[in-house]
């Protein structure tokens, strides 16, 4: 695949940083170009990395100033895992962090080698190849490397680049937190079925069924907005329409959903450091 870095350690391979791997090798990353640096790499990540021929856990020293170091452990292990990584990253090493809250300054104060650094922001659907993220570049990122990390990134579903990295507290609060949200609708047009009379697990298995085929339409068909989606399954003085005039009322969704990633935004905010 273009774009592919001809080197990369991925450090912490956990869920997100396990799904990153598989879908760059199925895209055709040369696992020789590829070392993970986890301590306690899962059956599942060993028979890959086997398969493929990526080195786990080499001997300390065996590997420095790969092209790329992705970051994939937990937030709250940066600072012990730092002094490592430092040894890692040399001057042209693309850092690329996908690390809830931690911010490009934050991590160039940890890991003081790392210049060109790229804050990214997954969400769980990558674990389905269905992910979206949106990423912020450290000035020192040159055009070459942010192609490098598109790249990367897309392997998880889709990519998006934002112009500057106050935002990707908005991103979090839209993309990264929003899987959550949708778990919900599905929650409550369960509930609301029951109130209609339907049984509970019948009512669940619609409601569940409704938001997938929803997100699958909106997933196949990309160029056509959600607007239009919904204008199209929606005829005047009918049943769709009855419920539009609740949801889309001044008490509706638009102004609870507004509210709602204004929140997830401040606590983002807050919780970076
Ligand atoms: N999951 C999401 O939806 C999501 C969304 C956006 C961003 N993120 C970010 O993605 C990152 C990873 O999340 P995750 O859900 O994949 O977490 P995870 O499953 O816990 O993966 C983290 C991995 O890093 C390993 N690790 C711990 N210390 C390490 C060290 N010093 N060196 C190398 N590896 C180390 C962990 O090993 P042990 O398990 O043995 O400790 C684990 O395998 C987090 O920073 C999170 O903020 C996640």
């Amino acid at each position: 695949m273009a774009n592919m870095p001809s080197s990369i350690v991925l450090v912490g391979a956990g869920k997100m940083g396990g799904a990153m791997l598989q879908g760059w090798l199925s895209l055709g990353l040369n696992g020789a170009s590829a070392t993970v640096i986890d301590p306690y790499p899962s059956a599942e990540l060993n028979a890959l990395a086997a398969r493929h021929g990526v080195r786990i856990n080499p001997p300390e020293g065996s590997v420095s100033a790969p092209e790329v170091v992705l970051l994939a452990i937990k937030p709250q292990t940066l600072d012990a895992a730092a002094p490592d990584i430092g040894k890692l990253v040399g001057p042209d090493t693309l850092v690329v962090s996908i690390m809830a809250g931690k911010t490009i300054a934050n991590i160039a104060s940890r890991i003081p080698s790392a210049r060109a650094v790229v804050r990214a922001m997954p969400n769980t659907p990558a674990a389905v190849g269905r992910g979206i993220t949106g990423a912020a570049a450290s000035a020192a990122v040159t055009p070459a490397q942010r192609e490098t990390a598109a790249a990367l990134l897309s392997a998880i579903g889709r990519f998006e680049w934002v112009p500057t990295e106050d935002l990707i507290d908005a991103v979090t609060a839209v993309s990264g937190s929003g899987p959550a949200y949708v778990f919900l609708l599905a929650e409550c047009m369960a509930k609301a079925g029951v109130a209609a009379g339907l049984p509970p697990d019948l009512a669940e298995r619609l409601a569940r069924a409704t938001v997938e085929g929803a997100g699958e339409l909106m997933w196949r068909d990309a160029t056509t907005g959600p607007a239009q989606l919904r204008k199209n399954v929606t005829s005047p003085g009918g049943t769709t329409a009855a419920a539009l005039d609740v949801l889309m009322g001044p008490d509706g969704l638009e102004p609870l959903m507004t509210r709602a990633i204004a929140a997830a935004k401040q606590r983002g905010r807050d919780l970076s450091g």
